[in-house]
C-alpha cells in the first residue's frame, strides 16, 4: 500500500531514494517525504500529493548525504496531508522512521506516550512508533536495531518499518510483519524496499526477510536478526528481470505498454507445461497423484481482478476436472465457517502476493487443515512463502495499478491446473489434454492480432466519454469478462459501470437502460446451450429500450441488430476469456485517457493492498 526505500551507500543518496520511490509510486501516491542523514542532524522533506510535488519541492538545495529513507504513501490513518506524510519523527527531530501497514494499537501507544510528555503533529498512526523507537533508543544505549526489536514486540498489526538516526546516519534498520520488504545488495552500498523494482538499476543481488526479521545496513554491511537479537543467515537470491521491465518502453503509459506485453506474458506462462508424452507439467502442485485423486474439493480465494479469474477456473476446473470448485472473496472468506478440511485443495491468486485479504484467507485454510496452492506474480512474496506450494505467472513486474497482462497469465494458469487434474484424476486422456493445450499455444498469436486491429476500437471509445454508465453483459465463461470489463472502467474511467449476467438482466438490471445507454455485450464462442442466442435476445431486450450496444464476438458470428461488433478470433468457448478481455482492458484504457484520468496511478487506489 505504501513504497518504502532506504538507502546507505557512498554516493548521493537523493538519486537512489527518489528513483526509488518512482518505481513504487504504484503502491500508494497520496503523499511523499524523505529524510536524509547528515551527522547530528536529519533533512526531511515531506509533501502530499504526487512524488512531482515533493520532487519541486526538492530543486532548493540539498545536504549531501550517503543515506536515507523515502516513503510513498496511500492513507490509512489520517488524510493525505504534509503533516501526516511520512517520514514522522521523534521530539528532537533526529530520529525518522517510515511505515507501511497498519499499527492496531497506536491509540493506546499514543495515549502512553503522550502521558510521558511526547508531543504528536500528526495523525497517523506511524507517528506512535517514531517516539517509541525514541525512548527505546535511549534505553538501549543508543542502538537503533535493538530498540526497533523492543518497539515491535509491542506493536500489533501489519508493518514494514524503517528507521534512521541522525547519530548514526548511515545506519538504517528496518523489520517486517507481513508487509513486504526486501534487501538490495551493492558495493560499497546497500538498499531496502519494498520492491526490488526500487533497487534494480543498482544490484540484481536481494535477500528476502522472513516474518519478525530486523535487518540493519551499512553500507557494507547487513545484519539480520530474530526480535530476539539471534543472528539470521541473508537467503540471497538473483533478480532475473531488468530495468527496462520497469520502464514504459514508449508507450504513453504502463498500462498500455503491459497491455500489449499480453502475447508474450501468455506465451511465457505456458512455456515447458507440456511434456512429450502429452501430460502437463506441473510440478510445483507438491501434491501425490493419489491426493489429487482425493481432493473433494476446490475452494479458490482472491479479489477484485484476481477474483474474476477465480470465477473462470470454476467453469474450466469443473468442466475439465469434474472436481467441486467454490470461488470466494479472500475478504469474506475467514468471516464465515468455511467448510474446508484435508481433502480440500485451496487455491489463493493474487499478482502482488501481498494482498492482506488473500493472505489472511490463506492462513486461515491453512489453519483448517486444507492444502494451498498460491498462483502468484510476484517471487518471493509472502503468498507464495506462505502457501504449500506455487505456480508462478510469468507476467513480469505489472506496474500499472489496474491489472491486465496478470488477469490474463492468472487465467491461464487456472486452465493448467483444470487440465492437469483432469488427467490425473482420469477425466481427459492425453489426446483430450494436448488438443486443448494446443489452442491454449495459439492464444498469444491471436492476442496479437487483437492488439493489431484496436484501433478503431479506441476511435469508438470516445464516442463514450460524456456516458454516465456503461454495462457489460456476459454468459457463463464471459459472465466474469464482464465483471472484469466493468471493474477496469470503474478504476479507470471513474464512471458507473456494472456487469450482470446476461439471464440476469430481467431480473431487475434492465430497469438501468436508458435511451443511449452504452452496454457491452460478450457473445459466447460456440453454441452450446444455446448461449449464444439468448445473448442474442438480451442484446434485443436492452436495444428496445434505447440502448447503444458493442458487441464482442468471435469472428464469422452473425449479429443482428449490434451498433457495433468488434472481433476476435475464434476459440475454444472456455478460453474465450483470454481474448474478449483484451478489447475491454483498451475500452477502459482509452475511456481514462480519453476523460483526462491518471492511467497508471487511478484516483484513491493502490497496487498492492496490504490492509484488510
Ligand atoms: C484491479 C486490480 C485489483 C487487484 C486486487 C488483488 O485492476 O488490480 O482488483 O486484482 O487488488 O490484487 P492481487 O492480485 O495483487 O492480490
Amino acid at each position: 500500500m505504501c513504497g518504502i526505500v532506504g538507502y546507505t551507500g557512498s554516493q548521493s543518496a537523493i538519486a537512489p531514494l527518489i528513483e526509488g520511490l518512482r518505481r513504487l509510486e504504484y503502491r500508494g501516491y497520496d503523499s511523499a517525504g524523505i529524510a536524509l542523514g547528515t551527522p547530528g542532524k536529519l533533512f526531511v522533506q515531506k509533501r502530499a500529493g504526487k512524488l512531482s510535488n515533493l520532487e519541486s519541492e526538492l530543486i532548493q538545495t540539498l545536504p549531501s548525504a550517503t543515506s536515507g529513507i523515502g516513503h510513498t504513501r496511500w492513507a490509512t490513518h489520517g488524510g493525505p496531508t504534509d503533516r501526516n506524510a511520512h517520514p514522522h519523527l521523534d521530539n528532537e527531530g533526529k530520529l525518522a522512521v517510515i511505515h507501511n501497514g497498519i499499527i492496531e494499537n497506536y491509540t493506546e501507544l499514543r495515549a502512553m506516550l503522550e502521558a510521558r510528555g511526547h508531543k504528536f503533529e500528526s495523525e497517523t498512526d506511524t507517528e506512535s512508533v517514531a517516539h517509541l523507537l525514541s525512548d527505546l533508543r535511549k534505553t538501549s544505549h543508543g542502538d537503533l536495531a535493538a530498540a526497533m526489536r523492543e518497539a515491535v514486540k509491542s506493536l500489533r498489526g501489519s508493518f514494514t518499518l524503517v528507521a534512521i538516526h541522525a547519530d548514526q546516519p548511515e545506519v538504517v534498520v528496518g523489520v517486517r510483519r507481513n508487509s513486504p520488504l526486501v534487501v538490495g545488495l551493492g558495493v560499497g552500498e546497500n538498499f531496502m524496499a519494498s520492491d526490488v523494482a526500487a533497487f534494480i538499476d543498482y544490484t540484481k543481488r536481494a535477500v528476502e526477510l522472513g516474518q519478525n526479521e530486523v535487518v540493519t545496513l551499512t553500507p557494507t554491511s547487513v545484519e539480520i536478526t530474530d526480535l530476539d537479537g539471534n543472528a539470521i543467515t541473508p537467503r540471497e537470491y538473483s533478480i532475473t528481470w531488468d530495468s527496462s521491465a520497469a520502464q514504459k518502453g514508449g508507450f504513453s503509459h504502463f498500462m498500455l505498454k503491459e497491455i500489449f506485453e499480453q502475447p508474450k506474458a501468455v506465451a511465457d506462462t505456458l512455456i515447458g507445461r507440456l511434456s512429450g508424452s502429452g501430460d502437463i507439467v506441473l510440478d510445483e502442485l507438491t501434491l501425490s497423484d493419489n491426493e489429487i485423486r482425493e481432493l473433494k474439493k476446490i475452494v479458490v480465494l482472491a479479489c477484485g481482478t484476481a477474483y474474476h479469474a477465480g470465477m473462470i477456473a470454476k467453469y474450466a476446473i469443473e468442466k475439465w476436472a469434474k472436481i467441486p470448485v467454490e470461488v470466494e472473496l479472500a475478504s469474506e472468506f475467514r468471516y464465515r465457517d468455511p467448510l474446508i478440511d484435508s481433502s480440500t485443495l485451496v487455491i489463493a491468486i493474487s499478482q502482488s502476493g501481498e494482498t492482506m485479504d488473500t493472505l489472511m484467507a490463506l492462513r486461515h485454510a491453512k489453519a483448517n487443515g486444507a492444502r494451498v496452492l498460491a498462483v502468484c506474480n510476484t517471487n518471493s512474496s509472502t503468498i507464495p512463502r506462505e502457501a504449500d506450494a506455487v505456480l508462478y505467472t510469468h507476467a513480469g513486474p505489472e506496474i500499472a495499478v489496474a491489472s491486465t497482462k496478470a488477469f490474463l497469465t492468472q487465467v491461464i494458469a487456472v486452465y493448467l491446473i483444470g487440465l492437469h487434474l483432469a488427467r490425473i484424476r482420469g477425466v481427459m486422456d492425453r489426446s483430450e489434454v494436448k488438443a486443448i493445450f494446443d489452442e491454449l499455444g495459439e492464444l498469444p498469436a491471436k492476442i496479437e492480432q487483437i492488439l493489431e486491429t484496436v484501433e478503431p476500437l479506441r476511435a469508438l471509445t470516445r464516442n463514450y466519454t460524456n456516458s454516465t454508465s456503461v454495462l457489460f453483459l456476459g454468459r457463463n465463461v464471459g459472465f466474469p469478462v464482464a465483471l472484469e470489463g466493468a471493474l477496469k472502467l470503474k478504476e479507470l474511467a471513474y464512471m458507473h459501470a456494472e456487469g450482470f449476467a446476461g439471464g440476469e438482466l430481467k431480473h431487475g438490471p434492465i430497469a438501468l437502460i436508458e435511451s443511449g445507454t452504452p452496454v457491452i455485450a460478450i457473445l459466447p464462442a460456440g453454441h452450446e446451450h444455446g448461449l449464444d442466442e439468448k445473448m442474442l435476445s438480451n442484446i434485443q431486450e436492452v436495444k428496445a429500450r434505447g440502448a447503444h450496444v458493442i458487441v464482442i464476438a468471435q469472428e464469422g458470428d452473425e449479429v443482428p441488430g449490434a451498433e457495433h461488433v468488434i472481433r476476435i478470433p475464434k476459440s475454444l468457448p472456455l478460453l474465450q476469456p483470454i481474448l474478449a478481455t483484451v478489447p475491454l482492458q483498451v475500452f477502459a484504457y482509452e475511456m481514462a485517457v480519453a476523460r483526462g484520468n491518471d492511467v497508471d496511478q487511478p484516483r484513491n487506489l493502490a497496487k498492492s493492498v496490504t490492509v484488510e
